[in-house]
C-alpha cells in the first residue's frame, strides 16, 4: 500500500496545484521527482476515441482505429444486464492495451425529450433501467482496473445551450427521475470517478454545486472516487473545488491553478480541501498504474462482441407474418443507401474511427437472389426522381423489398438537438411508394433516437436497428434471415408525434433556463398515465416465437415497508423456436396519497428458452421499490395502502397482476393548524376514529335536508377548523385549544 499523505506532504503546493487539471486534452500532469506518472483518459463510451498526439482536439473523428461497438442507445434495449457487462469487459481489455487509465463513461442522462441530440449516446427514459445497465457496465470495464467515468452528472437533457442553461427540476423529480441512475451505478458499482455536466442546476453550475457533488454523491451515497469536470466546464475553479471538484479537464493553461494557489494563499480556500483532492485523484492514478497489466486483444474477436451486441438490442417493432426471409424462395430487393453505407454510431465526442464496418449487402453476399436499389441520397432531404423511380421498379419486380431507412448523421449530434422527428422526405416518400407497388415491405431503420412513421400501417415488418455499431451489417443479416432471434426491447416510447411528448411546451432554453415542468411524467410515466396512444411502447418487441406468462405467486400480499416480498412467475416459449423474453415488472401505487406516474419499472429478466421450456422467473421487492422521495423528510417514503405489481412483456402489455397491501413504519411530521380540515385530521391515526364518528353526526341528514348525507360529508371533509367558529358557543379560545390538544394527541 502506498502512503499517499506521505507523498502529499512532499509536494510543494505548486506541485499540489498543478495535479488538479489535465496536462493537455487526454492527460493528467506528472511530478517525475515523486514518481507520479502520467495517465491518459479517452472517450468514451461505446469504444475508445483515443486521439493520437499529433491530431487536433477538434479533429473529433481523428482517432486511432478501434472497435465501434453500438451506442448506448441500442445496447439499452437488450436489457440484459451481463451483456453491459461484457461490453464493459472488452473496453476495460482495450483500454489496458491501449494505456487508457479512465474510459469516459457510461453517458447515462435521462431521454427526456426525443429531441435530444445526445439521446443515441444515453440509455433510457427510465432511471431504473438506465441504472442497471451502468452498474454492469462500469463493473466489467473496473474488472480490468481501468476507471470509468460516469458522466454527465447532472440534468444534461438537452444539447443546446448546454454550456451556460440552467435546469430548473424540482427535488422530488431530480431525485426519482435524473438522479436515481446515478445514486445506483454508484452505490452499486463505485465508479472511478464521477464527470460533471456543463449546465446549471437550479443556478449553480454543476461543477461548483457542493449539494450535488459532496452532500448527495458523496456524503448520502458514499462515492469515494474523484470528480472530474466535462471538457471546458470549469466556470469559477476554486468554487468547484470547494464543492468536491478534484479535476478540471483538460485545463486552463495555468489560469485557473494561479487562482487555487492565490485562494490558498490569501486564506480563501483550506489547503485541507486541495489535499483532499490531489488523494482522491492520486488514489485512482495509483490503483491503475500499480495493476498495469500488458495485454492484447484481438479485433475480430472484439468485432463478434460488436455483433453479439447489436443482435441482442435489435427491436422488432412490427412484424406481420413476414420475417424472417427465407433465402431459398423468393427474390429480395435490398433498398436504400444505408444498406450499403449503414450509419453506425452518432456525432461528436464518442465518435468512433472504426475497425471494420460491415454493411447488409456485404454480409448478404452468400444470399444469392438479393438484387439492390440505392433509392435517397442519405444526407439531403429532396427525392432523387431517378432513383425512386428504379427502387420502385425493383420493388415491383421482388418478392418483398427491405427498405434501409434512417436519420442522417447531421440529423442527430452532440452539443444540439434535433428539429423535428422525422426522417427526411425523400425517404418517406420511397417507403410510401414502394409500399403501392409491393405488399411485402419491410423497413430496417437506422437511428439514434424515435421518428414518426406516416408509414407505419402500410408495411409488414419493422426493424429498429438504431445505431448498430460496427457489426451492424453482419447483425441486419442473422435477424432478417432467423439466425438470430430477435429479443431487444425498446428502452424509450416511440410517439406517434412530436406533439404528444411530455416536455413539448417546455423543452426550450429561455434567458439560458430551461423547465422540467413535466416534473415525474417523463416516457411512459407520461404516455401511460394519460392513456396516450403511442406508435411503440416502452419495453415493446416482438420475436419469431411466443412467450405465456402464468403462475404469478407472491410470498405475502401484506407487509410492512421494512420487509421484504419476493414474486416468481413462469414463462414458457410456447412457439417453434429458440428465444428470449424481457419480463418487466412494474409496480403502480394505489394508495393515492401523492402524485404518481401509474407504473414505474422496477425489475426486469431476460431469459432463454428453447421451445416448449418454461422457467421461472423471481424478483424481490423491498422498501425502495414502493418508495417515492419525500421533500418533507428529505427522504424516501413509502405511504400505507395497497400496490400493484404488474408483469409484463412490455409498459403496455400486462399479463399477469396481483395486488399487496404494505404498512408504512415511517411517520411524516405533521402539525395540526386552524387551517387543517377535519378530513385531514382523519389521516391521524390516535385521531381516525374520534374524527369521523363527530364527521358522521354532523353528515346526519335531517328530513328537510335538501341535500344528502354523503353530499354533506363531503364538505364538512374540506372544513378547516377555524371554520367551526361560525357555529354557535364556539369561540377562538375553544379553537386555538383545540389545535393545542390535537398537536398533542397525534405527536
Ligand atoms: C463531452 C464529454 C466528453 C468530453 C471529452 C465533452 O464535450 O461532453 O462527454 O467525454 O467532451 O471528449
Amino acid at each position: 500500500m502506498r502512503d499517499l499523505n506521505e507523498l502529499i506532504i512532499r509536494m510543494t503546493l505548486e506541485e499540489k496545484v498543478s495535479l488538479c487539471s489535465g496536462l493537455d486534452f487526454w492527460r493528467l500532469k506528472s511530478i517525475k521527482r515523486l514518481g507520479i506518472p502520467s495517465v491518459m483518459v479517452s472517450d468514451g463510451p461505446h469504444g475508445l476515441r483515443k486521439q493520437s498526439d499529433d491530431a487536433k482536439y477538434t479533429d473529433i473523428n481523428n482517432s486511432i482505429e478501434a472497435i465501434c461497438f453500438p451506442s448506448g442507445v441500442t445496447t439499452a434495449c437488450s436489457f440484459d444486464r451481463d451483456l453491459l457487462y461484457r461490453l464493459g469487459d472488452v473496453l476495460g481489455q482495450e483500454c489496458q492495451a491501449e494505456n487508457i487509465a479512465f474510459i469516459l463513461g457510461p453517458s447515462i442522462n435521462i431521454k427526456r425529450s426525443p429531441l435530444g441530440g445526445r439521446n443515441f449516446e444515453y440509455f433510457s427514459e427510465d432511471p431504473y433501467l438506465t441504472g442497471e445497465l451502468a452498474t454492469t457496465y462500469i463493473k466489467g470495464v473496473q474488472s480490468h482496473q481501468v476507471g470509468t467515468s460516469l458522466k454527465h452528472f447532472a440534468c444534461n437533457n438537452q444539447e443546446n445551450r448546454r454550456m451556460t442553461a440552467s435546469s430548473e427540476v424540482d427535488e422530488r423529480t431530480l431525485r426519482e427521475i435524473y438522479l436515481a441512475g446515478f445514486e445506483k451505478a454508484v452505490k452499486e458499482a463505485s465508479p472511478w470517478s464521477v464527470m460533471t455536466s456543463y449546465n446549471r442546476l437550479n443556478g449553480i453550475f454543476t461543477s461548483e454545486s457542493s449539494y450535488l457533488l459532496t452532500d448527495i454523491l458523496r456524503n448520502e451515497w458514499g462515492f469515494n472516487g474523484c470528480v472530474m469536470s466535462d471538457w471546458g466546464a470549469v466556470n469559477d475553479r476554486v468554487a468547484g473545488l470547494k464543492a468536491g471538484l478534484d479535476l478540471e479537464m483538460p485545463g486552463s493553461r495555468g489560469t485557473n491553478d494561479a487562482k487555487i494557489k492565490r485562494a490558498i494563499k490569501n486564506k480563501t480556500l483550506s489547503e485541507e480541501i486541495l489535499n483532499e483532492s490531489i488523494e482522491r485523484i492520486l488514489t485512482k492514478i495509483f490503483e491503475y498504474v500499480d495493476n498495469k497489466k500488458e495485454m492484447t486483444f484481438n479485433k475480430e474477436a472484439h468485432h463478434q462482441v460488436a455483433r453479439q451486441l447489436a443482435n441482442e438490442s435489435a427491436v422488432l417493432l412490427k412484424n406481420e407474418g413476414i420475417l424472417p426471409l427465407s433465402a431459398n424462395d423468393c427474390q429480395i430487393a435490398f433498398i436504400g443507401e444505408f444498406a450499403k453505407t449503414p450509419r453506425i454510431q452518432g456525432g461528436g465526442s464518442s465518435h468512433i474511427k472504426p475497425y471494420r464496418v460491415s454493411s447488409a449487402l456485404d454480409a448478404v453476399s452468400e444470399v444469392g437472389c438479393i438484387s439492390y436499389a440505392q433509392g435517397f441520397v442519405t444526407d439531403v432531404d429532396e427525392t432523387q426522381i431517378d432513383l425512386l423511380n428504379d427502387a420502385v421498379e425493383l420493388a415491383k419486380s421482388s418478392d418483398v423489398a427491405v427498405i434501409f431507412a434512417g436519420l442522417p448523421d447531421a440529423f442527430e449530434s452532440e452539443a444540439y438537438d434535433r428539429q423535428h422527428m422525422k426522417l427526411p422526405n425523400c425517404q418517406n416518400e420511397l417507403i410510401e411508394k414502394v409500399c403501392a407497388v409491393q405488399s411485402n415491405t419491410v423497413v430496417v431503420l437506422h437511428n439514434g433516437s424515435p421518428v414518426e412513421m406516416p408509414w407505419v400501417n402500410e408495411v409488414k415488418g419493422i426493424l429498429e436497428m438504431y445505431l448498430g455499431g460496427e457489426a451492424v451489417g453482419e447483425a441486419t443479416i442473422d435477424l432478417l434471415f432467423g439466425h438470430t432471434n430477435p429479443s431487444g426491447k425498446l428502452a424509450e416510447t416511440f410517439p406517434l408525434r412530436l406533439e404528444d411528448t411530455p416536455a413539448y411546451l417546455s423543452y426550450q432554453v429561455i434567458d439560458d433556463e430551461i423547465y422540467y415542468d413535466e416534473k415525474l411524467f417523463v416516457g411512459y410515466r407520461y404516455y401511460d398515465t394519460k392513456e396516450l396512444p403511442v406508435l411503440f411502447p416502452f419495453g415493446h418487441g416482438c420475436s419469431y416465437t411466443t412467450f405465456e406468462y402464468h403462475d404469478l405467486v407472491v410470498s405475502q400480499t401484506s407487509m410492512r415497508d421494512d420487509e421484504s416480498l419476493t414474486l416468481s412467475f413462469k414463462v414458457t416459449n410456447t412457439g417453434s423456436v429458440f428465444g428470449k423474453e424481457v419480463a418487466q415488472l412494474y409496480v403502480q401505487d394505489l394508495t393515492s396519497s401523492v402524485i404518481r406516474p401509474i407504473k414505474e419499472l422496477k425489475n426486469f429478466e431476460k431469459v432463454a428458452l428453447e421451445p416448449g421450456e418454461t422457467k421461472i422467473i423471481t424478483f424481490e421487492l423491498s422498501q425502495r421499490d414502493f418508495a417515492y422521495y419525500e421533500v418533507k423528510i428529505s427522504d424516501w417514503y413509502v405511504s400505507t395502502g395497497n400496490y400493484h405489481l404488474l408483469v409484463g412483456s412490455s409498459s403496455r402489455d400486462i399479463r399477469l397482476q396481483t395486488k399487496i397491501f404494505i404498512e408504512s413504519t415511517k411517520s411524516l411530521p405533521s402539525k395540526v393548524t386552524q387551517n387543517t380540515t377535519l378530513g385531514d385530521l382523519m389521516k391521524y391515526k390516535p385521531l381516525n376514529k374520534m374524527i369521523s364518528s363527530v364527521l358522521e353526526i354532523m353528515g346526519e341528514k335531517n328530513d328537510n335536508d335538501a341535500i344528502s348525507k354523503e353530499m354533506k360529508l363531503a364538505m364538512i371533509q374540506d372544513m378547516p377548523i377555524r371554520a367551526l367558529r361560525s357555529f354557535k358557543g364556539v369561540d377562538n379560545y375553544m379553537i386555538e385549544t383545540l389545535v393545542k390538544t390535537l398537536n398533542h394527541l397525534i405527536n
